[in-house]
């Protein structure tokens, strides 16, 4: 379980102390997919860097099942926007392996192979463990660092508006997916997206972020999860 205990972070600039996150509270429980939305500049980004200990609250706890995260670690992991996050000179499955041994895992390369092929093929992949980063499209390519990701079996996954740079139809193809491998890995997931849409099918739990409260204004769990006109009126008035 990921519990954030009134977390704050300010940054300064030349002249003021521009505070981002205010007293932010929030539990994310084991094999969520929680899905938080929010206007551009709230403090998305700024809130995963911190739970994924790659930046420091100035006040406030973020606990992973009861430790406190102070660094990042093999327990949590990210997948980016950007559609470079893979190692352009490895193939697909030498980028799973290399992570894979990087963190430890397995005694054997083919140990690591097997492994490998079952999170590709997992997400849809499979017949192209061979291509290169380059030969892969954007939706291939991150589908490959989610599988990558999910290889490493960190605790949580964090997820920075990873597909916001894909089309539509690539985006709807690629729910199915997603929503396949969080169930399979059992992964506890929290993903940052503008897209309502995306939010209310891969959530299991929508946080709502808010510039003026510089935190979370409102959760909703999938029973209770609002129209997405509605969603997307709250996300105007957060704004
Ligand atoms: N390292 C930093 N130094 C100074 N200011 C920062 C830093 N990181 C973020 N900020 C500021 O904190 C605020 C929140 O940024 P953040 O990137 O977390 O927003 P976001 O909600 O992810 O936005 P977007 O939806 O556009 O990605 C912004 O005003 C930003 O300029
Ligand atoms: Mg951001």
């Amino acid at each position: 379980m990921l519990e954030i205990h009134n977390i704050s972070r300010s940054y300064t600039g030349s002249s003021q102390t521009h505070t981002v996150i205010d007293h932010l509270n929030l539990t994310v429980c084991d094999h969520d997919f929680f899905v938080i939305v929010g206007p551009s500049g709230c403090g998305k980004s700024t809130l995963l860097r911190l739970i994924g200990g790659f930046d420091r609250p100035d006040s406030g706890s973020l606990l992973l099942d009861g430790t406190e995260i102070t660094a990042p670690s093999k327990d949590i992991m990210m997948v980016f926007q950007s559609f470079d996050q893979l190692f352009p000179w490895y193939t697909v499955l030498g980028n799973l392996t290399y992570a894979m041994k990087k963190a430890g895992l397995f005694r054997t390369l083919a140990e690591r192979k097997e492994c490998a092929r079952s999170y590709l093929s997992m997400a849809g992949l499979s017949g192209f463990e061979n291509a290169y980063p380059h030969q892969l499209s954007g939706g291939m390519k991150q589908r490959a660092a989610l599988a990558r990701a999910l290889s490493l079996k960190p605790k949580v996954l964090l997820m920075d508006e990873p597909f916001s740079s894909l089309d539509i139809a690539t985006k709807k193809a690629l729910y199915p997916i997603v929503t396949a491998m969080a169930a399979q890995t059992g992964c506890t997931i929290l993903l940052v997206t503008h897209d309502i849409h995306e939010a209310r099918t891969l959530g299991s739990h929508i946080a709502v972020m808010s510039r003026q409260k510089k935190g979370i204004s409102a959760v909703f769990s999938k029973e209770a999860m609002p129209e997405a006109e509605t969603l997307e009126k709250m996300l105007e008035e957060n704004a």
